[in-house]
């Protein structure tokens, strides 16, 4: 589904991604682990054509996107929910879950989406900025379900919330990828990682050290906290 082949990437003369190669397979959920600075939200933006100063090439589903521009990649199935959830404030969850367009005829209708999150039925009138974090995080990505992106890009969707809430959204993936959706998810909970991963890379310095099927990063889970500094 998605092909990151040899890209590096620069902020101007700083080099923040060397020679990275990651692959996520249809119907697959890989995370890509690693400090804080090692490149992965750079990464991710690389992949959504929000970040266009790299080398390299993005192929999705075997086609290159690297010459499309954000929209264009949107419509071609990559759905993007940044660290910071990225929803208008200012709209209402309703205003919010009908902004985006559908671009694919598998994106979820409203009623499926309120059936998937209870929560966003009970509060589809309020606003952006009167959700909690866990209600927030939902928001950001049922925009992407109902556009029916193929692929979709988390940006530590468990950051900050409770374990009850973080564990519901590890359900909500699970159910993401029986649809047959993609999943590239950017995570430093390794626990929250292991429960929802098929395989995960670990970036250092924005460079891939390791690759590792989901038994090799459960068996290795307490090297790898020390190895991330968490
Ligand atoms: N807009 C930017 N301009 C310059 N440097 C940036 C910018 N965004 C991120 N960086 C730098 O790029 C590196 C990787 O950042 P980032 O991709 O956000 O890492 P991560 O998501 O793994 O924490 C860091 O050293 C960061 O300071
Ligand atoms: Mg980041």
């Amino acid at each position: 589904m998605l092909d990151i082949t040899n890209l590096s990437a620069s902020y101007g003369e700083a080099r923040v991604l060397t020679d990275v190669s990651v692959t996520v397979n249809p119907g697959e959920v890989v995370t890509l682990v690693g400090r804080n600075g090692a490149g992965k939200t750079t990464l991710l933006k690389c992949v959504m054509g929000l970040h266009r100063d790299y080398e390299g090439g993005i192929s999705l589903a075997g086609a290159p996107v690297d010459k499309r521009s954000p929209d264009q990649r949107a419509k071609a199935g990559i759905g993007w929910v940044p660290d910071d959830r990225g929803m208008y404030a200012s709209l209402t969850v309703a205003e919010n879950l009908t902004l985006p367009p559908v671009v694919h005829s598998s994106g979820w209708s409203l009623d499926k989406v309120y059936d998937a999150f209870p929560v966003l039925r009970e509060r589809r009138n309020s606003m952006g900025t009167q959700l909690s974090g866990g209600e927030q995080q939902m928001l950001a990505i049922a925009r992407v379900l109902r556009m029916g992106s193929r692929l979709l890009l988390l940006d530590e969707p468990s950051e900050g919330l409770a374990p009850v809430i973080v564990q519901r959204i590890g359900e909500i993936i699970r159910e993401i990828k029986k649809e047959g959706v993609s999943v590239l998810l950017v995570e430093q909970n390794v626990k929250f990682a292991s429960t929802v991963a098929d395989r995960h890379y670990l970036l250092a310095q924005g460079r891939v050290v390791e690759q590792l099927d989901n038994a090799d990063f459960q068996a290795r889970e307490s090297e790898l906290l020390v190895h991330l500094g968490i």
